[in-house]
């Protein structure tokens, strides 16, 4: 296989982002048709990557049925994720999932299943694994050069709100797994351990209009977890976060610490008696991790083309949307919860 033939699953945020990196950055790839229920949506995406507009569709099954592709990039709604897997794997297109993968475990599974029955790869969105900083921080925690790990405290802050479909947690299962999904993979990843408690509280800070529509909505989270190999994670929640898009981490170990990322744009400072130290903060999540974004993508079309199988599995969807769930049940009860 030469090229593989894309089609992009949903026109929104995400949807344009992977877009942008396939038509840019993939030669491998191609996209040969964009599908959202929004069709205007659809066509302006299209446009941008020059594609015609008789390859666009506001039905997934036409999409499927009009339009031959290797690859479905799933980049709807996290509840519509398991019905377009499901439907993309009937058709022997490889999936490439956004986070969070599904609402329910069992949906996981579905689509686990599917993907494996029709032996089509199926790989998630958790694109800070392909980060430079994340991958270092991975390495030296496996060296023990800070010892042996003690506490991963992940800040997760988003610049702006998700979509309307996910002040409803039904929908969502809220901010914990759209913005945090990503905090929760990579203290399961950087301590190399499975979750075995979660204790969560959250309130709804900055939101009352969105409040009185969905009451379990909440905008800010504070975490704490215990894996099962006994390190401590603690994750942050905050968004929409006024001043930007701050995601970092840092990991204590017994013999020192490690930080990953900065809420520095770039390393540009300026200094001034009269307005003191200034160096511009990151916005957007976009601009933070759009290597890795490029990174990720760039896996996927390798596993197809070289027949591997990618790195982050249906499995690692799973467990994070557990996670979740756990943490949601103990923001509703008030206590921790054992996984
Ligand atoms: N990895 C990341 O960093 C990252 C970043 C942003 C979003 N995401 C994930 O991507 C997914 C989409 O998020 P987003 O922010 O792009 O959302 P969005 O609201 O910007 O876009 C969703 C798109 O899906 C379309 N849509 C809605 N319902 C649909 C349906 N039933 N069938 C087909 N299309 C439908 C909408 O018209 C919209 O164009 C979510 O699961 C989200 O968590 C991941």
């Amino acid at each position: 296989m030469d090229k593989v033939k894309i089609c992009i699953v949903g026109a929104g945020r995400a949807g344009e982002v992977h877009g942008d990196v396939y038509f840019n950055y993939i030669p491998h790839s191609e996209i040969v048709s964009i599908f959202d229920i929004d069709i205007e949506k659809a066509k302006n995406l299209a446009s941008k990557y020059m594609l015609n507009e008789k390859y666009v569709f506001d039905r997934y099954e036409d999409a499927l049925s009009y339009c031959e592709f290797d690859a479905a990039i799933i980049t709807t709604p996290t509840f519509t994720h398991c019905l377009y897997t499901e439907m993309s794997a009937k058709k022997k297109a490889h999936v490439f999932c956004e986070k969070p993968m599904a609402i329910t475990p069992e949906d996981c599974d579905k689509m686990m299943e599917a993907c494996s029955k029709e032996k089509v790869k199926l790989q998630l969105g958790f694109m800070r694994r392909f980060d430079a900083g994340f991958q270092k921080a991975k390495q030296i925690i496996e060296s023990e050069e800070i010892g042996k790990l003690v506490v991963i405290k992940s800040v997760g802050r988003g610049p702006g709100l998700p979509g309307k479909w996910a002040f409803d947690i039904k929908n969502s299962n809220g901010n914990l797994a759209e913005v945090n999904s990503h905090d929760f993979d990579s203290i399961r990843w950087l301590s190399g351990s499975e979750y075995k408690k979660v204790y969560a509280v959250a309130k709804n800070s900055k939101n009352p209009d969105i409040g009185r529509l969905y009451p379990e909505f909440y905008d800010n989270a504070v975490v704490s977890i215990t894996m099962k190999n006994g390190i401590f994670g603690l994750i942050d929640s905050v968004c929409p976060c006024e001043y930007g898009y701050d995601a970092r981490v840092e990991v204590v170990g017994t013999r020192g610490v490690l930080f990953i990322g900065s809420i520095n744009e770039h390393t540009t400072i300026t200094c001034t008696r009269e307005k003191g130290i200034n160096s511009p903060q990151i916005l957007s999540w976009k601009r933070r991790f759009y290597d890795a974004y490029i990174a990720e993508d760039r896996h996927f079309i390798d596993c197809i083309i070289n027949e591997n199988e990618p790195i982050i599995t249906g499995n690692d969807g799973k467990h994070a949307v557990n996670i979740v769930i756990a943490a949601n049940k103990s923001i509703s009860l008030g206590r921790p919860i054992e996984l």
